[in-house]
């Protein structure tokens, strides 16, 4: 699917006959990896990863690393890094495509090797977080409620996740704002287990009309596999009557992936 787009984009993009060539050979020597490529890749601990790439890219490189989806940049540098089979060329021929195609996602800059954790994070950061979640508030969908709730996730590398409500017809098919930043954090970011084996949620900002923006019980419960300690915000849309908490004081003694692992532990 993904090499569709890039084929697409190539023939709507104008860029000169050379070019062109040059980018079908890379899709055609990227082709050759797609079979083995999802398999292999669920395998690979993402972290390890991470610490190859740090010694094969320029700092450049890296700054630019979380510009654009940052799902995308670890495909590749899954590509070049583990399979060793993408060549430079190619690598960077998918970069500048991926930068004009795909949405950019906003992001907090952190200095080297900083990375967020619940309890860490300062005012300055809250507040952006509050805006994302009070932007993505806009897209709701909720013509049967019109009860717009936005919420923002963010990530302890910095990267923010906004998302809204959008409801159904067939009303309990609806999905709180909430559980949209989930589907979104983790089909741009997880790779295996990593979003939660590392806490990868550091925070959850949620704002509706009214304050209070209490996050529903499904949407605690979905939360609490990724981060029991995650900071949660509620926020009115002008930042008003914000109120903290830790996701554990919103579900004591809640369940998640811990007391599965007891369990087997204990068999
Ligand atoms: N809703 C959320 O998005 N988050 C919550 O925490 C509570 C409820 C949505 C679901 C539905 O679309 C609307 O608000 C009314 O319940």
């Amino acid at each position: 699917m993904f090499l569709f787009i890039l084929n697409v984009f190539l023939v709507a993009s104008g860029i000169s006959p050379q070019i062109q060539e040059i980018a079908i050979q890379n899709i055609n020597e990227t082709l050759l990896l797609e079979n083995q490529y999802p398999p292999v890749s669920r395998q690979v601990d993402y972290d390890d990863l991470k610490k190859n790439m740090e010694n094969s890219f320029t700092d450049n490189e890296k700054a630019e690393k979380f510009s654009v989806l940052d799902g995308f940049y670890k495909d590749f540098y899954y590509l070049k890094n583990i399979n060793n089979n993408l060549s430079l060329k190619s690598f960077n021929m998918l970069k500048q495509w991926a930068e004009k195609t795909q949405t950019r996602i906003p992001k907090i800059y952190l200095s080297d090797n900083k990375k967020l954790t619940s309890d860490n994070l300062d005012e300055s950061i809250k507040e952006k977080l509050i805006l994302e979640a009070q932007r993505a508030r806009t897209f709701a969908y909720a013509p049967y409620s019109e009860f717009h709730v936005g919420a923002a996730i963010l990530t302890k590398d910095g990267n923010i996740y906004s998302a809204a409500n959008f409801e159904n017809a067939a009303y309990g098919n609806s999905i709180c704002a909430e559980r949209s930043a989930i589907a979104k954090a983790i089909s741009s970011e997880n790779r295996g287990m990593s979003i939660q084996k590392n806490s990868d949620i550091v925070a959850i900002a949620i704002v509706i009309r009214g304050g209070g923006g209490s996050p529903c019980g499904n949407c605690r419960q979905a939360l609490y596999e990724f981060n029991p300690d995650m900071l949660v915000i509620m926020s009115d849309v002008d930042s008003e009557n914000i109120i903290e908490k830790t996701l554990c004081e919103l579900l004591p003694m809640g369940f998640g992936p811990a007391n599965l692992d007891k369990a087997n532990v204990l068999e």
